[in-house]
């Protein structure tokens, strides 16, 4: 794959590409939470970023074709809880419908039958007497009609209980089921955080690739992430084999460190 890194604006860039060019679209914009970004200001009035969101994403519609799928990360702060209902109140206005709302649970602790107690992914405290701790992302999955199918299956995990797979018809006999829309996924283990990740505000390869398999076209998929930051959906389209990918990002050094990353692949 010869990834296409396009360096600006995604709003004057996103009018160059073809209409219904792009398969699926993973993206994360700004969260309006007064982010350090190096380039982009994230401390704009609450309308006038929901306006600015409504403006992308109505090229982001215009490029996606109709089969295919938007899955947005967005984030909240405990003390902002209703950004991302904002935002994708925003979209679906009048631009896309929410077909899926998947949880991206960056850490977690389970109680076994057993009474075991096992806490995963990176717990990160916050000193507060009023909140608790907010351990986990939004992905809305956005599509034009609401009725585009999925690879239910592709992000599947096997049956715990594997009498399901005889006993239920529609396993087709497969010992793999949907994995629901909760969504374990810890951020990779780092030694330097300016080094492995110089940006305020990632997601993990994982996730982009969950999307890629639940989206369900595979190597054919045409993915396009219009906030690129440091290039973590590229590594993804390259890990998975994708024929084309597409990201725009505004800020000339994080473009250069999503360079370098997939220069280390390649
Ligand atoms: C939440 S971060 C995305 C991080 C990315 N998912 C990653 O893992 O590296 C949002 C990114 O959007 C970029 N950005 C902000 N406004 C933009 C615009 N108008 N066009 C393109 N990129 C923009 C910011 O510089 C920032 O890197």
């Amino acid at each position: 794959m010869k990834p296409t890194l396009l360096h600006g604006d995604c709003l004057k860039v996103l009018p160059s590409l073809e209409a219904e060019s792009q398969d699926l679209v993973v993206t994360s914009p700004p969260y309006n939470l007064g982010i350090a970004y190096r380039s982009f200001d994230d401390t704009a009035k609450r309308e006038d970023f929901l306006d600015w969101c409504r403006q992308w994403a109505a090229e982001l519609k215009r490029v996606l074709h109709p089969q295919g799928s938007f899955f947005l990360n967005v984030g909240a702060a405990p003390s902002n809880p209703l950004f991302p209902h904002q935002v994708l109140l925003a979209l679906t206005e009048e631009l896309f419908v929410l077909q899926n709302t998947f949880h991206w649970i960056k850490s977690i602790t389970v109680q076994t039958r057993s009474g075991e107690s096992i806490s995963a992914g990176h717990f990160k405290p916050i000193n507060s007497k009023r909140y608790v701790n907010d351990c986990h992302e939004y992905v809305f999955h956005l599509t034009k009609n609401g009725n585009v199918p999925l690879d239910r299956r592709g992000a599947g995990v096997p049956y715990q209980d594997k009498s399901n797979i005889s006993r239920w018809g529609h396993t087709g006999g497969q010992d793999l089921r949907c994995r629901g829309n909760a969504w374990f996924i810890p951020y990779e283990t780092i030694q330097s955080r300016d080094k492995e990740r110089p940006h305020p505000a990632t997601f993990p390869v994982a996730l982009v690739e969950q999307c890629i398999r639940i989206h369900g076209q595979g190597e054919d998929t045409r993915l396009l992430d219009p906030f690129l930051g440091i290039g973590t959906s590229a590594v993804a389209a390259h890990r998975m084999n994708l024929n084309a990918f597409t990201g725009i990002e505004l800020d000339e050094h994080y473009l250069a460190v999503a360079r370098e990353r997939l220069e280390t692949l390649i």
